[in-house]
């Protein structure tokens, strides 16, 4: 059995790119029977959310989509970051042996700048209280998207980093994990979807206005009777990233694509069916969950009983190699 921990910012709702390369992964490391720790990120998105209602919608909205995708409280972990602590403290200990030249140069922090953002000292140590939530509870694997990889790298290099300075065998070493199918999906303007870029779908959307969204996705001219190339068009990569590549219907939906005498209209109706599918038992447990916040409450406050628990000795042990103890 392997430790496992991930989290997903509460930056705004959650959307088909977080289910393909992050949700689906801690699900079967779940059905795998591994030790999961998965929480809603909510310091980091403070990064960005500065208005207290939002930072609380946001956070209740990803722990009930958390749940309704199936992870269950009795296997798995859940809690709020701010629910712990103690990975502030840690992400000091660590920040002391951090080179600032490693935060400037992080792809993402360097996204942000360019994008004119003027980066608060939270965006800065980002990757640092990242670092910190993984080494809290002794994580050895981190199942994130290909975004997240030079963040792990980051923390591979902290907890190494700090052991060696301090001679001592304080942190584990993490390694990431990325979904069979790596793609980034991309969002309804093709570009890649994100919760900051307004091109998100979110599978949990009341019908209607899912069908719209993907209605909406963005495609090219080729007349309807024209052959077309599946590969370089977002309503295929989408679905292709939802049902799997070596999925049967993807590759029949492909087939339409070559044959040509499809239209776009055909393509996304198939799209909106497969999340219809996909998700219809997830849909029908999220609106369950929304009239029972107690069964919410009661999985928070057991997941970070534990997470905090084997945060408080991490910490521990971190204080007593730096002589603060
Ligand atoms: P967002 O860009 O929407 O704010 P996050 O940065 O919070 O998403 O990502 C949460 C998790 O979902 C990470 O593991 C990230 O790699 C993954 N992820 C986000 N967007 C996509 C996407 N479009 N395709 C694949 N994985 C994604
Ligand atoms: N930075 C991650 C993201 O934007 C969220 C995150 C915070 C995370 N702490 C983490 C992911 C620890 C994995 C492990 O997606």
């Amino acid at each position: 059995m392997t430790r496992v921990l991930s989290g997903i910012q509460p930056s705004g709702k959650l959307h088909l790119g977080n289910y393909a390369g992050a949700i689906r992964q801690f699900l079967d490391l779940q059905a795998a029977g591994h030790e999961l720790y998965v929480f809603v990120a909510s310091y980091h998105a403070l990064t960005t959310v500065h208005d207290a209602a939002a930072m609380r919608d946001n956070c209740r909205q990803v722990v009930l989509d958390y749940l309704a995708y199936g992870l269950d409280p009795a296997r798995t972990h859940l809690y709020l970051q701010h629910d712990v602590p103690e990975v502030t403290e840690l992400c000091w200990l660590l920040s002391a042996i951090c080179p600032v030249p490693m935060m400037e140069n992080a792809v993402s922090y360097k996204d942000k700048i360019a994008k004119g953002i003027t980066p608060n000292m939270a965006l800065m140590t980002y990757p640092v209280l990242q670092t910190a939530d993984i080494l809290a509870v002794d994580a050895e694997i981190v199942p994130v998207g290909k975004d997240q990889v030079q963040h792990l790298e980051i923390a591979r290099d902290l907890a190494g980093k700090f052991n060696h300075e301090f001679k001592a065998e304080v942190f584990t070493v993490p390694k990431y994990r990325l979904a069979a199918d790596a793609a980034v999906v991309p969002g309804t303007d093709g570009e890649k979807m994100s919760k900051s870029y307004g091109n998100t779908i979110d599978p949990f959307a009341e019908e209607k206005s899912l069908r719209k969204t993907i209605m909406g996705i963005t495609t090219d001219s080729t007349p309807m009777e024209a052959a077309k190339d599946p590969e370089t068009c977002t309503v295929y990569q989408i679905y292709r990233a939802i049902a799997g590549a070596e999925d049967a219907r993807t590759a029949a939906l492909a087939a339409r694509y070559r044959a040509g005498g499809m239209g776009y209209g055909h393509a996304k109706q198939a799209l909106f069916e497969l999340v219809m599918d996909h998700f219809g038992a997830a849909r029908v447990r999220r609106m369950a969950l929304e009239a029972q916040p107690e069964i919410v409450d009661r999985a928070l406050a057991s997941g970070a009983a534990a997470a905090r628990a084997r945060a408080k000795a991490t910490v521990a042990r971190a204080r007593a190699a730096v002589g603060l103890a």
